[in-house]
């Protein structure tokens, strides 16, 4: 595991965002495996300077996100196709038809979870995935369990996470509940892992999930098993 350290968000946005470049750049054809929430913003805005710059092409990049709100369809505001499409994928050269995010508004999402697995293998699997992590050390929505769950599923969030979203909604009853998340070997077959964290209050899961036991009980700490993981932490 290479673990940095830097001294700012900006930093860690920037190298963040020159690991995801080189990627592009080594394969232009690659397929990255993207991720929502607070942590990426930085690192999406400087890809899209990037693009802007003509340093990067997206144009032949497949892109699969992590996870969906269960029941939020792509114009809401609040699900993370939205998310997407605002904060990266509406101002790069990427094809639209080539950005994935779980469905989940499908009829029957059990089918949608196993053509989002079966997706990744035809596409060759995931170059690079970045994750953030949360404060009960879940990655993508893979919450604190007894076992960690392999294929794209449907997940129930936990308090600490409701709690902790509901500063993106209205009020906290307006999060939703439940949400598909990838699984632990999809996240765990990409190639390498670049994982973000920045603030006090993640230092402690961050600390946990590197240098303590691999625990289903801290989901984020199986990645010590991988054998290409960069963490960029910013206090
Ligand atoms: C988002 C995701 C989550 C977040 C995590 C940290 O797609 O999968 O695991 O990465 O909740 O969120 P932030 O970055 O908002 O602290």
């Amino acid at each position: 595991m290479n673990f940095v350290k830097v001294d700012s968000y900006e930093k860690l946005s920037r190298m963040g965002a020159d690991i995801i470049a080189a990627q592009i750049i080594l394969k232009p054809n690659c397929v990255l495996g993207l991720a929502t929430g607070s942590s990426p913003l930085g690192i999406y805005a400087n890809l899209i300077e990037d693009n802007k710059n003509g340093k990067i092409d997206f144009s032949n990049v497949t892109s699969i996100n992590l996870d969906e709100y269960l029941g939020l369809t792509g114009d809401n505001d609040q699900s993370y196709r939205y998310f997407m499409d605002h904060n990266l994928f509406n101002h790069v050269n990427i094809k639209k038809e080539n950005t994935f995010v779980p469905n989940a508004v499908a009829n029957d999402i059990e089918k949608e979870c196993k053509e989002y697995d079966q997706r990744i293998l035809d596409k060759g699997g995931i170059d690079i995935q970045l994750l953030g992590i949360g404060l009960d050390g879940h990655i993508g929505f893979n919450e604190p369990d007894t076992c960690f769950t392999k294929e794209t599923h449907t997940v129930t969030l936990d308090e600490s996470t409701i709690v902790a979203n509901a500063r993106f909604f209205e009020k906290e009853e307006d999060v939703p509940r439940q949400a598909v998340t990838l699984g632990m070997g999809g996240i765990m077959q990409a190639k390498k892992v670049l994982l973000i964290a920045s603030g006090k209050e993640k230092e402690e899961i961050v600390e946990k999930a590197f240098f303590g036991p691999i625990t289903p009980e801290v989901p984020a700490s199986i990645l010590q098993l991988h054998p290409d993981v960069t963490v960029i932490f910013s206090k």
